[in-house]
């Protein structure tokens, strides 16, 4: 029976200071951790075998997901010491992969498709793997397909600083997308206990051998690399969620929230479990709430991730940030990122009265976990 492995065991480095505190794969996106969405994508696809391929904060993981029966799955963890790249991590659960083909996610993207169908076009292609690919705008900063359409045979498989479009211009193109269908076989390819990449290792020989395809997927396609990717995907699942509720919802708003009358929510806005918004505020668009979260009277809020737990006064503004768990924002603050660049605190940080922290305009301003901001930054 087909299973899944999610490598969910590197470092985040982009993703700091918020993966000091928080592994990358329980990073929440729209309120749940990455991995736990790709969970429920591969249960609804009738996938109950998981193992996650885990390494740094494994137990923060471990404690989380247990066997996975709070998730209606059976989870198993590798045993990875220090991290062996995306190929090693996998050859690590040879013995739980062997017998059949397996879904194979880069624990860091977020999407929302069928992998049914993607399993049915596998074994159509019957190729030794399936690269699911998504055309972007930029696909510089990703692996790049070259691909025979006829076939969805890959010709070329690119890396990142391998692709250069011929008069240097960059046009959109299929990259992969980090979610694999392979056959065992694949473990052939693969040294046991030594530091490989799929990407480097793996793809390029078994293109070689013309024994992969891809298979582009519908709808949204995010990795959450760095904090901006992780605000414009948590805003791209938010409205795909909304855009397929029965209800055509225009916010997604647990029932417990207490909401003064004169507070006003500007849609697509999520909030989570016990949270409290008191009067006057201003919350969205774009914005993200999780639990237990208290926002004191005539904040303003737009374009923002607000992770559990946080603490916001009175007459703060926020725009442009990712406030972590258990943040302390007193009164009259205010954040400020600007296009690209966010605010981002870590967290634990407590930012005190009348402050006001605002990225630069080349660069994302972050703040490491548990410091106490005594002055304004910018
Ligand atoms: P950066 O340090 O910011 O590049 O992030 P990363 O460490 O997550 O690396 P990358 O974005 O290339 O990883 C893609 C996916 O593979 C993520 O889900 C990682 O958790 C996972 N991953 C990367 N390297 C390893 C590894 O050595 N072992 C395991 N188990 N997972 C890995």
């Amino acid at each position: 029976m087909t299973k899944g492995i999610i490598i969910s065991g590197g470092w985040g480095t982009r993703l700091r200071p918020l993966t000091c505190t928080i592994p990358k794969a329980l990073i929440p996106v729209v309120n749940k951790p990455v991995i736990e969405r790709q969970i429920l994508l591969l249960k609804s696809a009738g996938i109950k075998n998981i193992v996650l391929a885990v390494s740094v904060m494994d137990d923060v993981l471990k404690e989380y997901f247990g066997d996975g029966s709070k998730f209606g799955v059976k989870i198993y963890y590798t045993d990875e010491k220090n991290p062996l790249g995306t190929a090693g991590a996998i050859k690590l659960a040879e013995r739980y992969l062997k017998d059949d083909n397996f879904f194979m996610l880069n624990g860091d993207v977020i999407l929302n498709f069928n992998f049914k169908e993607m399993l049915q076009t596998h074994e159509r292609f019957k190729g030794l793997g399936l690269i699911a690919s998504k055309v972007v705008p930029d696909p510089s900063r990703y692996g790049v397909l070259i691909t025979e359409k006829q076939s969805n045979k890959i010709l070329k498989f690119l890396e990142k600083t391998e692709y250069s479009p011929p008069d240097g211009k960059y046009v959109p193109m299929p990259i992969n997308a980090g979610v694999y269908i392979l056959e065992p076989e694949i473990f052939k390819y693969i040294e046991p206990n030594k530091k490989m990449s799929m990407e480097h290792d793996v793809f390029p020989i078994l293109v070689s051998e013309e024994k992969l395809y891809h298979y582009p997927i519908p709808g949204i396609w995010k990795d959450i690399g760095k904090p901006e990717e992780l605000l414009e995907g948590n805003i791209q699942l938010m409205n795909d969620l909304l855009a397929s509720s029965d209800e055509k919802k225009e916010n997604l708003i647990d029932d417990s929230l207490d909401i003064d009358g004169k507070a006003l929510i500007y849609p697509p806005v999520t909030i989570g479990e016990n949270v409290v918004v008191r009067k006057n505020c201003r919350i969205g668009p774009n914005v993200v709430i999780g639990d237990n979260v208290y926002i004191g009277a005539n904040s303003e809020i737009k374009d923002t991730l607000i992770y559990n737990k946080a603490y916001i006064s009175n007459n703060v503004y926020i725009e442009k940030a990712i406030v972590s768990d258990n943040c302390l924002i007193h009164e009259g603050v205010k954040l400020k990122g600007n296009n690209q660049n966010l605010v981002i605190l870590s967290s634990c940080v407590e930012v005190l009265e009348n402050l006001s922290i605002i990225a630069p305009s080349n660069t994302s301003l972050s703040v490491c976990h548990h410091e106490v901001i005594r002055s304004d930054l910018t």
